[in-house]
């Protein structure tokens, strides 16, 4: 176990000097430079380091480390969930109403693809450009939650004997889908040049708002309704295996959110020149744009409301998910204040209440880490 209050008895080898400097080596797959000066914990930068991307140790961002073993405690597999009682309800004539069924294939096609876009967005544009070991080892771990999240999607197809085309297909056959994730692209497609790199101001900034458009947008807002959409079937006993699923899913998306905004702080504090007033307004504009998407979703998921569910308490919903963003990332909100009209929600988020979910094999991952669920 690191011990985490001893960090200075860490030793400071020699401090490269300005001179010494080499160009900064973003990648880590550069030239390796032989009897270079040792990384000192003040050369490590979120963005345009010139430390060695190579060095994990001495350790700068406890927040980044401490995700990444948070994440390794919460490891599950969608294949430990029981598909039993969905299988049976899904095939029953009048188990659930077509309006359900509507929204539940509409659910699991939007996070099927969404899965796949944050990865890539994680491994082909953020990744390059983040340059620090720590945070690198947590999109790694991220990457590895994709992976078993896009799996989850796969396994529930094969259940419940879905059409396999038709769900991987909507972001790109449902509009109120494609919508959505074309919103989210042009911000990767942005960092897709490979001769894009940080450095200057407008490429900085570029970088930004890639992770507001994917970790406090896609992750931090889209993705909530989804989960209530579902979690609210599985309070009436509907789709339960996929309901567990969903909170597992929830529980890694909560700490992707966190690390998400965890980056975009730090890097605001070290670059406060990117966050101007005019940049601030900018990533209002974009929430409250994106609140708008999902608002549309809402209505094409749920034409018509059912029980504790339409898509008027989804755009509300929205609106109070879009001011608490807002609030993280220190900026005013977008929205009247409104009442939160999912309370439940914040229940289903903290697994420890729900005395049955422990009671299959995940349990025995945890490792003694304490789940925490801020
Ligand atoms: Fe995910
Ligand atoms: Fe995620």
């Amino acid at each position: 176990m690191l011990d985490w209050s001893d960090l200075s008895s860490v030793p400071t080898p020699r401090r490269a000097s300005a001179d010494d400097a080499a160009p900064a080596d973003a990648t880590g797959l550069g030239e390796i430079e032989r009897g270079g000066a040792r990384v000192s914990v003040d050369d490590k930068r979120m963005i345009n380091a010139r430390a060695d991307v190579n060095q994990l140790l001495p350790l700068k961002y406890r927040w980044a480390w401490e995700k990444y073993l948070s994440g390794c405690n919460n490891h599950w597999m969608p294949t430990e969930v029981s598909m039993q009682a969905d299988i049976a309800l899904w095939k029953s004539r009048d188990g659930l109403t077509d309006d359900e069924r509507r929204m539940l294939k509409r659910n699991l096609g939007f996070f099927a693809a969404s899965e796949s876009l944050v990865a890539n967005n994680i491994v082909l544009a953020i990744y390059r450009h983040l340059t620090n070991p720590e945070c690198r080892q947590y999109l790694l771990r991220q990457a590895f939650e994709e992976a078993i999240h896009t799996h989850t999607f796969q396994y529930i197809v094969e259940s419940l004997a879905l059409d396999e085309g038709e769900l991987f297909n909507m972001y790109r056959e449902v509009p109120s889908i494609t919508d959505k994730a074309a919103w989210a692209l042009k911000h990767t497609q942005n960092l897709d040049d490979p001769e894009f790199r940080t450095g200057t101001p407008e490429a900085d900034q570029a970088f930004l708002r890639d992770l507001v458009a994917f970790y406090v947008i896609f992750e931090g807002m889209w993705f909530y309704t989804g989960f209530a959409q579902i979690l609210s079937l599985g309070r009436r006993n509907k789709m339960v295996g996929i309901a567990e699923q969903y909170q597992y899913i929830l529980r890694d998306e909560s700490i992707h959110l966190n690390f998400g905004i965890d980056v975009i702080n730090q890097i605001k504090l070290e670059n406060p020149h990117l966050w101007s007033a005019a940049f601030q307004e900018e990533v209002r504009g974009m929430i409250a744009e994106a609140a708008e998407l999902e608002a549309a979703y809402g209505r094409d998921t749920i034409p018509r409301g059912f029980l504790g569910l339409n898509a008027a308490l989804c755009e509300q919903y929205m609106h109070v998910i879009a001011n608490r963003r807002c609030a993280q990332l220190g900026l005013q909100p977008v929205y009247a204040e409104t009442e939160n009209p999912f309370p439940w929600m914040s229940e289903a988020m903290d697994l420890k209440k729900e005395k049955n979910f422990f009671e299959t094999r995940v349990i025995e991952y945890q490792n003694g880490g304490a789940l925490s669920w801020d």
